[in-house]
């Protein structure tokens, strides 16, 4: 019996592989993998997740009020446009469930986040990229595989897996370029760590483009990944549409009541920034030293190139130390890794397990 078929485009879908979590014979390893805030979450907002524990037997609040005024007295906006999602992984589904369908195209940059393949396909939509200039979103490239059929670009910015960021300047020329039927999701999940002038999350845009959505997370800065909560900032529009088909109850209340703890926990938040901005440059010096190529980041990672040696065997060795990181030949970059700043000691182990490898290996000559 062939049983039931899914709609067109899903069994097109490569799953989603997360960073690698495990390592037989390391009770903690250090997990450099999944870009997560290793100082771990703000105390108070550990507290105020467990205490939420006792209300379990509780729907937690359909509109997320108390969580949306948190955030629209933290950034300045209004609560009214903003919508929460079960991580802005959510939002993505829902946004490209919303607006895109059979027949429409759903542009992103050809090392975008692949979450956006993912969600594009859902929908039935077809996923195109656009080529990058030196692993850079370039707007003219996205501006010229807009057609007929674009409902969608999905702009990470900062990117995720190559760090780079676009500027203010290039993403007013992209919208000045852009037909505002389609719709413009800039998903800043890594925007707290930037210090760019010339760098905005974007929110402005929202105010003044009925296209334009911001998206943010909980789960880089505000270390809340396992909770899975993000946010979307919206025109009215788009909003009265997230809130027709999201679930009714679709963040859950520990998720809230931590997440709106983190907010306050300024401390927290602003240690978490210094020790990126010390350990981010160290990293890159070290494995520049060694003779890589590190993607300049304004991130909580760094993209390497590991040419001449073979990434994997890289990856692998470091593994066996218990370090782990990421790969990123499903990005179509198998000679890169991908490296979470994590704990000063975490670092130092990695980069001794390079070290080990290096002494150990020579470089990967292709046959
Ligand atoms: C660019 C980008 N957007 C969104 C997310 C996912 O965020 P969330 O945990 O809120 O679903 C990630 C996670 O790695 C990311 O790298």
């Amino acid at each position: 019996m062939a049983g039931p078929l899914p709609q067109p485009g899903i069994l097109e879908i490569s799953p989603y592989v997360g960073g690698e979590s495990k390592v037989p014979g390391f009770d903690k390893p250090a997990r450099l993998a999944s870009n997560e805030n290793p100082l771990g979450p703000s105390p108070k907002a550990a507290e105020a997740y467990a205490r939420a524990a006792a209300e379990l037997h509780r729907y937690p609040d359909g509109g997320a009020t108390a969580i949306r005024a948190a955030i629209g007295a933290h950034y300045n906006l209004d609560p009214a446009r903003i919508v929460c999602g079960t991580g802005s992984d959510e939002l993505f589904a829902l946004l490209a469930s919303s607006y895109a369908g059979e027949g429409d195209e759903v542009l992103y940059s050809a090392h975008g986040f692949l979450a956006y393949p993912i969600v594009a396909r859902s929908a039935g939509a077809t996923p195109v990229t656009a080529a990058e200039k030196n692993l850079r979103t370039d707007v003219d490239a996205l501006l010229a595989a807009v057609t007929q059929r674009t409902r969608i670009i999905f702009l990470a910015n900062p990117n995720n897996p190559t760090g780079s960021y676009l500027s203010t300047g290039e993403i007013a020329r992209l919208l000045n370029g852009l037909p505002q039927s389609v719709l413009l999701i800039l998903d800043a999940a890594y925007a707290e760590y930037v210090d760019r002038e010339d760098y905005s999350a974007g929110h402005h845009w929202v105010d003044q483009y009925p296209n334009v959505v911001v998206t943010h997370t909980f789960s880089k800065i505000y270390a809340l990944g396992s909770a899975r909560l993000g946010w979307a900032y919206c025109p009215p529009a788009i909003a009265g549409v997230l809130n027709r088909v999201r679930q009714p109850f679709n963040v859950n209340a520990p998720a809230m009541e931590a997440g709106i703890a983190a907010l306050a926990d300024g401390e927290h938040f602003a240690n978490s920034k210094a020790h990126n901005d010390r350990w981010r440059p160290w990293l890159e010096e070290k494995l520049t030293e060694l003779g890589f190529t590190v993607h300049p980041s304004v991130a909580n990672f760094l993209l390497v190139s590991f040419k001449p040696y073979d990434a994997e065997a890289v990856r692998l060795f470091a593994k066996s130390r218990g370090v782990l990181i990421r790969q990123m030949g499903s990005y179509g970059l198998p000679d890169c890794l991908r490296i979470t700043i994590g704990t000063e000691d975490e670092l130092k182990q990695l980069v001794a397990a390079i070290e080990a490898f290096l002494f150990q290996n020579e470089p990967h000559v292709p046959k």
